[in-house]
Formats: C-alpha cells, sequence, structure tokens
C-alpha cells in the first residue's frame, strides 16, 4: 500500500481569511480517509483546492507521484482524481442512466477518432451504457435507471453523485459529505458501498465527514481539521479522544 495523494503546505485565501493553512497531508491508496471538524474548519475549501476548483496562494499537490497542482479539474480527472460536492448537482430531468452516460468522459483522441470512424460509434455507445448499467447495479440502482433524477431521495441522489464519478474512471474519489443529511440506515448503506469499492474494486476514498460515530466503523484514517490546519490524525478513536479535537468542537481552540 502506498501514498496515492499528497499535499505539501497547502494555503488557500480568501482575502484576509486563511482557511486552508500550510497543510500537508498523505493518503494511502484504497482506504477510507476522512476529514472531519466544525463547521468553516476549511474542509471543503481543502477538498476543492485539491481537486483543482480553487485556485491556491502557496503549497502543492501530487498524486500518483506526479505534481498536479497546475493542472485544470478535468486533467486531474483524467488521471483519475475526481470529487462530488457537498450538494449533489444532478441534471434533474434526465434519467438515472443518462446522469452516468452525460459523466463518460472520452479522451479528446478517442473523440477525434471515432467521429472520423462513424461505424465505430455504435460499439463505443454500447459499451459506455453496458458501463454505466454495471456501475448502477453495483449501486443498487439499477431499478431506478429510467426514473427522472429529481425523483430520487436523498440517499439515492448520494450513490448516483458515487456513480458519476465513476463513470470517468477515477480510481480516487473525494467526497464532500457523501451521508449528509442522510438517514442513519441510508448512510450505513452507502457507507457499505464505499467499503465495497475500496475492496473489491481498488478505489481510494477522502471525504469529508460531520457524523465521525456513524462513519467511524468504515473508516481507515482520520484527518482532523480547525481554523485551517490539521490538528489531529491517526485511527478514529485516535482522533476522537485527542484534547485538542474535542477542544476545537468545543470552540476553544489549541494549537
Ligand atoms: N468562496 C469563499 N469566499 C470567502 N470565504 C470563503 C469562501 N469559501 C469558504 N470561505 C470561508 O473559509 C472558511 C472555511 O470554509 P469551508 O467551507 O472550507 O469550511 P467547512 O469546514 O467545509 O465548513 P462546513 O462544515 O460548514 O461545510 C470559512 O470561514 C468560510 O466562511
Ligand atoms: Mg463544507
Amino acid at each position: 500500500m502506498g501514498i496515492i495523494l499528497r499535499t505539501e503546505g497547502l494555503t488557500k485565501r480568501f482575502g484576509g481569511l486563511i482557511a486552508v493553512n500550510n497543510v500537508s497531508m498523505e493518503v494511502e491508496e484504497k482506504k477510507l480517509s476522512m476529514i472531519i471538524g466544525p463547521n468553516g474548519s476549511g474542509k471543503t475549501t481543502l477538498i476543492n483546492s485539491i481537486s483543482g476548483f480553487l485556485p491556491i496562494d502557496g503549497g502543492r499537490v501530487y498524486f500518483k507521484g506526479k505534481d498536479i497542482t497546475n493542472l485544470p479539474p478535468h486533467k486531474r480527472v483524467d488521471v483519475g482524481l475526481t470529487r462530488t460536492f457537498q450538494i449533489p448537482s444532478p441534471f434533474g430531468k434526465l434519467t438515472v442512466l443518462d446522469n452516468l452516460l452525460t459523466s463518460y468522459r472520452f479522451n479528446p483522441g478517442e473523440k477525434l477518432y471515432y467521429s472520423i470512424f462513424r461505424s465505430k460509434w455504435r460499439k463505443v455507445e454500447e459499451e459506455v451504457v453496458e458501463k454505466a448499467l454495471r456501475i448502477l447495479k453495483l449501486l443498487n440502482l439499477y431499478h431506478l435507471k429510467d426514473a427522472r433524477a429529481n425523483t430520487l431521495s436523498g440517499g439515492q441522489l448520494k450513490l448516483l453523485e458515487i456513480g458519476r464519478a465513476l463513470m470517468t474512471d477515477a480510481d480516487t474519489i473525494l467526497m464532500d459529505e457523501p451521508v449528509g443529511g442522510v438517514n442513519p440506515t441510508l448512510a450505513h448503506e452507502i457507507f457499505r458501498h464505499i467499503k465495497n469499492l475500496i475492496e473489491n474494486h481498488d478505489k481510494t476514498f477522502l471525504i469529508i465527514e460531520h457524523r465521525l460515530e456513524v462513519a467511524k466503523e468504515y473508516v481507515d484514517h482520520v484527518y482532523a481539521m480547525s481554523m485551517g490546519r490539521i490538528i489531529a490524525e491517526g485511527t478514529p478513536d485516535e482522533v476522537l479522544n485527542d484534547k485538542r479535537v474535542i477542544e476545537s468542537y468545543l470552540g476553544t481552540v489549541v494549537v
């Protein structure tokens, strides 16, 4: 097992506010790593910075040993790093299946090739649809393939987001609150899906989650953030019992 994702001194400011302050972290491949921290501690900003959705003010991001600091988000997706958002954003009027199909990314060269050799298109389309159906089966969404996305429950939407991420062939998926606003039973189901993807499909997940008590049994490694910094990391038990983490949640931070 190795380190697949690494940041070095990552820093992001909003005017005078340092939202992410000199964060160096290492994410192990084929594990479920989790970022916790009180509201406003910089969790989303950290994910946005790693995925390239926000320009950073300092530091570097390495993925699979390569410096990706200057790559735009879609180029990071091309090398296998993708992310989902705190509020799922599917195309509500499209079906579940179509939502997956729209997430498929052709390589630029491939696109040109297939537009020249039109007969190849059909085969590729079939393969992409098959892939989408496979992913829907994996996530127990197959029976909803023809339903419009805006008829799904909160939990199903979160699964759809994971499905869309899988369509990009990402091996590392960053998720902002994958079980946020979802009841505990469904939250456990979503975590079981994530665990299955890690153990049987070689995926790596780095997720933000508030409710450590729900996530605890699935998570391998936890980072606790407070005021833009990582103040503790380790197993869920280690981090939950860390004095600085407890204090950060109570509002009196000792760094
Ligand atoms: N686009 C922005 N412009 C200005 N300030 C921002 C922006 N985005 C975030 N911030 C500020 O940066 C800090 C970190 O915010 P961030 O959203 O990363 O926190 P978070 O840990 O994800 O919080 P939550 O648990 O509420 O989702 C906060 O003080 C927030 O107000
Ligand atoms: Mg957030």
